[in-house]
């Protein structure tokens, strides 16, 4: 089965230990995909102008990470119906799982920033934002 197979098919028999294995796998190379050195700046218009703007976009996927209760993602994705939205998901829930299309992910389990960051989520969802997105690769997934 190719992973995202794995990932339905073990939410679907409510086989919780393949299936939180199995989507945090993805979770993450998808994740870290997401990044390359010196990355960040400008939000490009194919994304921003879905949100009313750059710092509009920068403002709601912050948010997204922000109150994540806990341990989780958030999520830049195109719906069923090709519609870009921001969300957030808990532990190792993934667009995925709703046949729905993961553009862009930032990690917001505490395990992603402690190290550098302590408490501080907010601090290292702007460094990701500013720094690390590699836009090239959010928009080849968008095409
Ligand atoms: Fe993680």
């Amino acid at each position: 089965m190719s992973l995202e197979d794995i990932i339905i098919n073990s939410k679907e028999k409510a086989n919780m230990p393949i299936f939180n294995n199995a989507a945090q796998v993805f979770n993450h190379t998808f994740f870290f995909e997401c990044m390359k050195k010196n990355g960040g700046g400008e939000v490009p218009e194919e994304i921003s102008k879905h949100f009313g703007g750059k710092e509009n976009f920068i403002k709601t996927f912050k948010e997204a990470g922000m109150t994540q209760f806990g341990s989780g993602w958030a999520w830049l994705l195109q719906d069923k119906f090709g519609n870009l939205k921001i969300v957030k998901m808990p532990n190792a829930e993934t667009p995925v799982m709703y046949g729905e299309k993961p553009l862009l992910t930032v990690d917001v389990w505490e395990h992603a920033y402690y190290l550098d960051y302590q408490n501080k989520r907010a601090d290292f969802i702007d460094t990701f934002l500013n720094n690390l997105v590699n836009w090239e690769f959010v928009l080849k997934n968008l095409k």
